[in-house]
Protein backbone atom coordinates (compact mmCIF):
# COMPACT_ATOMS: atom_id res chain seq x y z
CA UNK A 1 0.00 0.00 0.00
CA UNK A 2 1.37 3.36 -0.84
CA UNK A 3 0.92 5.26 2.36
CA UNK A 4 1.51 8.50 0.90
CA UNK A 5 -1.85 10.00 0.85
CA UNK A 6 -1.94 9.45 4.65
CA UNK A 7 1.34 10.48 5.94
CA UNK A 8 3.76 13.38 5.11
CA UNK A 9 7.28 11.91 5.48
CA UNK A 10 8.81 12.17 2.65
CA UNK A 11 11.78 9.99 2.68
CA UNK A 12 12.47 8.78 -0.66
CA UNK A 13 12.47 9.33 -4.40
CA UNK A 14 9.69 12.04 -4.94
CA UNK A 15 9.18 10.53 -8.40
CA UNK A 16 9.03 6.91 -6.88
CA UNK A 17 5.74 5.47 -7.97
CA UNK A 18 5.74 2.79 -5.67
CA UNK A 19 5.88 4.76 -2.32
CA UNK A 20 4.97 8.17 -3.86
CA UNK A 21 8.37 9.74 -2.39
CA UNK A 22 7.66 8.83 1.44
CA UNK A 23 10.70 5.70 1.02
CA UNK A 24 8.53 2.71 2.11
CA UNK A 25 5.62 1.37 1.90
CA UNK A 26 3.08 -1.33 3.71
CA UNK A 27 3.44 -4.58 2.46
CA UNK A 28 0.26 -6.37 2.93
CA UNK A 29 0.87 -10.08 2.16
CA UNK A 30 4.06 -10.81 4.30
CA UNK A 31 4.01 -14.71 5.99
CA UNK A 32 3.33 -15.32 9.07
CA UNK A 33 1.20 -11.65 9.46
CA UNK A 34 -1.90 -11.11 8.88
CA UNK A 35 -1.22 -7.32 9.37
CA UNK A 36 1.29 -7.12 6.90
CA UNK A 37 4.78 -4.82 7.50
CA UNK A 38 6.20 -1.53 6.75
CA UNK A 39 9.27 -1.81 4.34
CA UNK A 40 11.57 0.02 3.27
CA UNK A 41 10.72 0.71 -0.22
CA UNK A 42 13.44 -0.28 -3.31
CA UNK A 43 13.90 3.52 -4.33
CA UNK A 44 15.51 3.68 -1.00
CA UNK A 45 16.75 0.63 -0.40
CA UNK A 46 18.77 -0.01 -3.43
CA UNK A 47 21.06 3.35 -2.93
CA UNK A 48 21.65 1.62 0.87
CA UNK A 49 23.77 -1.05 -0.40
CA UNK A 50 26.81 0.98 1.55
CA UNK A 51 25.30 1.24 4.77
CA UNK A 52 27.04 -0.74 7.71
CA UNK A 53 24.57 -0.87 9.75
CA UNK A 54 21.79 -3.00 7.12
CA UNK A 55 18.91 -2.72 9.29
CA UNK A 56 20.40 -2.02 12.48
CA UNK A 57 20.40 1.78 14.12
CA UNK A 58 21.93 4.23 13.76
CA UNK A 59 22.40 3.52 9.87
CA UNK A 60 25.40 5.00 9.10
CA UNK A 61 28.06 4.65 6.32
CA UNK A 62 31.48 5.56 5.89
CA UNK A 63 32.12 8.36 4.12
CA UNK A 64 35.54 8.19 2.34
CA UNK A 65 36.13 12.02 0.76
CA UNK A 66 35.66 13.62 3.97
CA UNK A 67 37.17 10.22 6.32
CA UNK A 68 33.90 9.91 8.64
CA UNK A 69 30.56 8.15 9.20
CA UNK A 70 27.51 9.93 7.77
CA UNK A 71 24.01 9.31 7.90
CA UNK A 72 23.12 6.47 4.71
CA UNK A 73 20.49 7.05 2.85
CA UNK A 74 18.12 5.04 4.15
CA UNK A 75 18.69 6.58 7.70
CA UNK A 76 15.39 9.07 7.65
CA UNK A 77 13.21 6.31 6.33
CA UNK A 78 14.19 3.38 8.45
CA UNK A 79 14.11 5.72 11.78
CA UNK A 80 10.69 7.06 10.26
CA UNK A 81 9.50 3.14 9.89
CA UNK A 82 10.41 2.49 13.74
CA UNK A 83 8.53 5.77 14.98
CA UNK A 84 5.41 4.64 13.29
CA UNK A 85 6.23 0.74 14.86
CA UNK A 86 6.75 2.13 17.85
CA UNK A 87 3.35 4.01 18.10
CA UNK A 88 1.35 1.16 17.08
CA UNK A 89 3.13 -1.29 19.59
CA UNK A 90 2.56 1.20 22.27
CA UNK A 91 -1.58 1.48 21.10
CA UNK A 92 -1.74 -2.16 21.86
CA UNK A 93 -3.45 -3.15 18.39
CA UNK A 94 -4.44 -6.78 18.34
CA UNK A 95 -1.84 -7.90 15.29
CA UNK A 96 -5.15 -8.36 13.43
CA UNK A 97 -6.47 -5.09 13.03
CA UNK A 98 -3.15 -3.52 13.09
CA UNK A 99 -2.32 -1.27 9.65
CA UNK A 100 -5.74 -1.21 8.76
CA UNK A 101 -6.85 1.41 7.27
CA UNK A 102 -10.27 3.23 6.17
CA UNK A 103 -8.94 2.33 2.35
CA UNK A 104 -8.74 -1.32 3.19
CA UNK A 105 -12.48 -1.98 4.74
CA UNK A 106 -14.79 -3.64 2.52
CA UNK A 107 -17.82 -1.82 2.19
CA UNK A 108 -19.66 -4.69 0.69
CA UNK A 109 -22.00 -4.28 -2.37
CA UNK A 110 -25.41 -2.68 -1.58
CA UNK A 111 -27.13 -3.74 -4.52
CA UNK A 112 -26.59 -7.41 -2.43
CA UNK A 113 -27.06 -5.69 1.03
CA UNK A 114 -29.20 -2.70 1.33
CA UNK A 115 -27.81 -2.20 4.76
CA UNK A 116 -26.81 0.93 5.17
CA UNK A 117 -25.26 0.87 9.00
CA UNK A 118 -21.74 0.05 8.32
CA UNK A 119 -21.46 2.96 5.27
CA UNK A 120 -22.63 5.49 7.83
CA UNK A 121 -20.55 4.31 10.62
CA UNK A 122 -17.20 4.37 7.52
CA UNK A 123 -18.47 7.84 6.62
CA UNK A 124 -18.38 8.71 10.60
CA UNK A 125 -14.98 7.66 10.46
CA UNK A 126 -13.54 9.13 7.52
CA UNK A 127 -14.84 12.64 8.70
CA UNK A 128 -13.34 12.27 12.19
CA UNK A 129 -10.25 11.23 10.75
CA UNK A 130 -9.61 14.11 8.00
CA UNK A 131 -10.57 17.10 10.41
CA UNK A 132 -9.33 15.36 13.46
CA UNK A 133 -6.61 18.60 13.22
CA UNK A 134 -9.12 20.90 12.09
CA UNK A 135 -8.97 23.96 15.33
CA UNK A 136 -13.34 24.71 14.13
CA UNK A 137 -13.42 20.57 14.20
CA UNK A 138 -14.75 19.58 17.82
CA UNK A 139 -14.06 15.64 17.85
CA UNK A 140 -16.59 13.45 19.17
CA UNK A 141 -16.07 9.74 20.37
CA UNK A 142 -18.62 6.85 19.15
CA UNK A 143 -20.61 4.35 20.99
CA UNK A 144 -21.07 1.35 18.62
CA UNK A 145 -22.64 -1.55 18.86
CA UNK A 146 -24.12 -4.22 17.15
CA UNK A 147 -24.18 -7.71 16.68
CA UNK A 148 -20.72 -10.17 16.84
CA UNK A 149 -18.89 -9.91 13.50
CA UNK A 150 -20.12 -6.65 12.36
CA UNK A 151 -16.82 -4.38 12.19
CA UNK A 152 -16.87 -2.56 15.10
CA UNK A 153 -13.22 -3.75 16.56
CA UNK A 154 -12.22 -3.14 12.98
CA UNK A 155 -13.39 -0.41 12.09
CA UNK A 156 -12.57 1.13 15.85
CA UNK A 157 -8.95 0.01 15.53
CA UNK A 158 -8.63 1.62 11.77
CA UNK A 159 -10.02 4.94 13.50
CA UNK A 160 -6.46 4.35 15.96
CA UNK A 161 -4.86 3.57 13.25
CA UNK A 162 -5.48 6.34 10.87
CA UNK A 163 -4.58 8.85 13.65
CA UNK A 164 -1.49 7.15 14.74
CA UNK A 165 0.28 7.63 10.88
CA UNK A 166 -1.84 10.89 9.99
CA UNK A 167 -0.87 12.81 13.20
CA UNK A 168 1.73 10.63 15.56
CA UNK A 169 -1.36 10.99 17.74
CA UNK A 170 -0.29 8.77 21.16
CA UNK A 171 -3.80 6.60 21.54
CA UNK A 172 -4.51 3.08 22.96
CA UNK A 173 -6.65 -0.13 22.75
CA UNK A 174 -8.15 -1.86 25.47
CA UNK A 175 -10.37 -4.65 26.03
CA UNK A 176 -12.60 -3.88 28.70
CA UNK A 177 -12.03 -6.72 30.81
CA UNK A 178 -8.27 -7.96 29.12
CA UNK A 179 -6.67 -4.95 29.23
CA UNK A 180 -8.77 -2.85 32.38
CA UNK A 181 -10.64 -4.26 34.35
CA UNK A 182 -8.55 -8.04 35.09
CA UNK A 183 -4.96 -5.85 34.47
CA UNK A 184 -6.36 -3.75 37.60
CA UNK A 185 -7.13 -7.06 39.78
CA UNK A 186 -3.76 -8.32 38.92
CA UNK A 187 -1.84 -5.21 40.22
CA UNK A 188 -3.42 -6.56 43.72
CA UNK A 189 -1.70 -10.05 43.52
CA UNK A 190 1.28 -9.66 45.51
CA UNK A 191 3.51 -12.28 43.16
CA UNK A 192 2.23 -10.37 39.82
CA UNK A 193 4.35 -8.72 37.28
CA UNK A 194 2.28 -5.36 37.95
CA UNK A 195 1.60 -5.64 41.57
CA UNK A 196 1.10 -1.91 43.10
CA UNK A 197 0.74 -0.78 39.51
CA UNK A 198 -3.31 -0.08 39.45
CA UNK A 199 -2.82 3.41 39.73
CA UNK A 200 -0.30 3.56 36.47
CA UNK A 201 -3.17 1.60 34.46
CA UNK A 202 -5.52 3.54 35.60
CA UNK A 203 -3.66 7.04 35.04
CA UNK A 204 -2.41 6.03 31.87
CA UNK A 205 -5.71 4.98 30.31
CA UNK A 206 -7.49 7.81 31.81
CA UNK A 207 -4.95 10.15 30.01
CA UNK A 208 -4.26 9.08 26.71
CA UNK A 209 -5.56 10.86 23.60
CA UNK A 210 -7.26 8.54 22.12
CA UNK A 211 -8.84 5.55 23.63
CA UNK A 212 -10.56 2.31 22.08
CA UNK A 213 -12.08 0.39 25.04
CA UNK A 214 -13.36 -2.55 23.31
CA UNK A 215 -16.16 -5.17 24.44
CA UNK A 216 -17.76 -2.69 26.54
CA UNK A 217 -20.65 -4.69 28.69
CA UNK A 218 -19.08 -7.76 28.24
CA UNK A 219 -17.70 -7.08 32.21
CA UNK A 220 -19.40 -8.85 35.00
CA UNK A 221 -21.64 -6.30 36.81
CA UNK A 222 -19.87 -5.72 40.18
CA UNK A 223 -19.68 -2.65 42.44
CA UNK A 224 -15.91 -2.63 41.75
CA UNK A 225 -16.01 -3.23 37.58
CA UNK A 226 -18.80 -0.21 37.58
CA UNK A 227 -17.22 2.14 40.05
CA UNK A 228 -13.93 1.62 37.87
CA UNK A 229 -15.38 1.87 34.81
CA UNK A 230 -17.32 5.15 35.93
CA UNK A 231 -14.09 6.84 37.12
CA UNK A 232 -12.18 5.81 33.68
CA UNK A 233 -15.06 6.98 31.74
CA UNK A 234 -15.55 10.31 34.15
CA UNK A 235 -12.09 11.24 34.23
CA UNK A 236 -11.81 10.93 29.82
CA UNK A 237 -15.41 12.86 30.34
CA UNK A 238 -13.63 15.80 32.50
CA UNK A 239 -10.47 15.96 30.20
CA UNK A 240 -12.40 15.91 27.01
CA UNK A 241 -10.75 13.32 25.77
CA UNK A 242 -11.80 11.29 22.83
CA UNK A 243 -12.79 7.58 23.76
CA UNK A 244 -14.33 4.95 20.99
CA UNK A 245 -16.29 2.35 22.44
CA UNK A 246 -17.75 -0.55 21.30
CA UNK A 247 -20.31 -3.07 22.19
CA UNK A 248 -23.15 -5.62 21.97
CA UNK A 249 -25.26 -3.91 23.83
CA UNK A 250 -27.38 -0.16 23.30
CA UNK A 251 -26.35 2.95 25.64
CA UNK A 252 -29.93 2.99 26.82
CA UNK A 253 -29.39 -0.78 28.44
CA UNK A 254 -26.54 1.29 30.72
CA UNK A 255 -29.53 3.49 31.86
CA UNK A 256 -32.07 0.77 32.13
CA UNK A 257 -29.05 -1.40 34.45
CA UNK A 258 -29.09 1.60 36.75
CA UNK A 259 -25.56 3.27 35.12
CA UNK A 260 -27.64 6.64 34.76
CA UNK A 261 -23.82 8.32 35.99
CA UNK A 262 -22.22 6.80 33.01
CA UNK A 263 -25.13 6.50 30.79
CA UNK A 264 -25.60 10.51 30.41
CA UNK A 265 -21.77 10.92 29.96
CA UNK A 266 -21.30 8.86 27.23
CA UNK A 267 -24.47 9.93 25.68
CA UNK A 268 -22.68 13.62 25.56
CA UNK A 269 -18.98 12.31 24.77
CA UNK A 270 -20.07 10.15 21.67
CA UNK A 271 -22.09 9.43 18.40
CA UNK A 272 -24.52 6.00 19.23
CA UNK A 273 -24.24 4.30 15.93
CA UNK A 274 -25.74 0.85 15.12
CA UNK A 275 -24.23 -1.53 12.86
CA UNK A 276 -27.08 -4.10 11.61
CA UNK A 277 -25.01 -5.72 9.42
CA UNK A 278 -24.31 -9.51 9.21
CA UNK A 279 -21.42 -11.41 10.90
CA UNK A 280 -18.51 -11.21 8.57
CA UNK A 281 -16.82 -14.00 10.18
CA UNK A 282 -19.49 -15.93 8.49
CA UNK A 283 -18.23 -14.66 5.14
CA UNK A 284 -15.04 -15.40 5.77
CA UNK A 285 -15.61 -19.17 6.35
CA UNK A 286 -18.26 -19.66 3.55
CA UNK A 287 -15.78 -18.12 1.19
CA UNK A 288 -13.03 -20.42 2.14
CA UNK A 289 -15.03 -23.53 2.07
CA UNK A 290 -16.01 -22.28 -1.97
N1 LIG B 1 -16.24 -4.40 6.41
C1 LIG B 1 -15.25 -5.25 6.64
N2 LIG B 1 -14.21 -5.33 5.77
C2 LIG B 1 -13.21 -6.21 5.97
N3 LIG B 1 -13.14 -7.05 7.03
C3 LIG B 1 -14.14 -7.00 7.93
C4 LIG B 1 -15.24 -6.09 7.79
N4 LIG B 1 -16.06 -6.25 8.85
C5 LIG B 1 -15.51 -7.20 9.61
N5 LIG B 1 -14.36 -7.66 9.06
C6 LIG B 1 -13.49 -8.72 9.59
O1 LIG B 1 -14.36 -9.68 10.20
C7 LIG B 1 -13.86 -10.08 11.46
C8 LIG B 1 -14.86 -9.66 12.53
O2 LIG B 1 -14.88 -8.23 12.67
P1 LIG B 1 -14.74 -7.54 14.10
O3 LIG B 1 -13.77 -8.29 14.93
O4 LIG B 1 -14.49 -6.11 13.90
O5 LIG B 1 -16.22 -7.79 14.66
P2 LIG B 1 -16.90 -7.24 16.00
O6 LIG B 1 -18.12 -6.48 15.59
O7 LIG B 1 -15.90 -6.57 16.83
O8 LIG B 1 -17.40 -8.62 16.68
P3 LIG B 1 -17.51 -9.01 18.24
O9 LIG B 1 -18.77 -8.39 18.77
O10 LIG B 1 -17.62 -10.54 18.19
O11 LIG B 1 -16.27 -8.55 18.93
C9 LIG B 1 -12.49 -9.43 11.61
O12 LIG B 1 -11.51 -10.31 11.13
C10 LIG B 1 -12.58 -8.22 10.71
O13 LIG B 1 -11.30 -7.83 10.23
MG1 LIG C 1 -14.98 -7.01 18.64
ZN1 LIG D 1 9.95 4.46 -3.24
ZN1 LIG E 1 21.40 2.14 4.66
Amino acid sequence: MNLSEIISVRDGNPQCKTCGGVGFTLVEHVRGSRAGALQLCHCVGTDCNTCEAKGQAPYLTFDRSQDKMLPCVCHNARFAIRNFEILVENANIPPRYKFQFLSTIDLGDTNLDPDLSFIVAHDWANELVHKFNDPSFVPQGFYLWGGTGSGKTLLACVILNELIFRYGIKCKYAKVNKDFLSAIRDTYQTDSETHGQERFIERELANVDVLIIDDFGVQKESEFSNRKLYDLIDSRYEQDKLTLLTSNHSLEEWRERGQGRIYSRLKEMTKEIQLKCSDYRMKFSSEKST
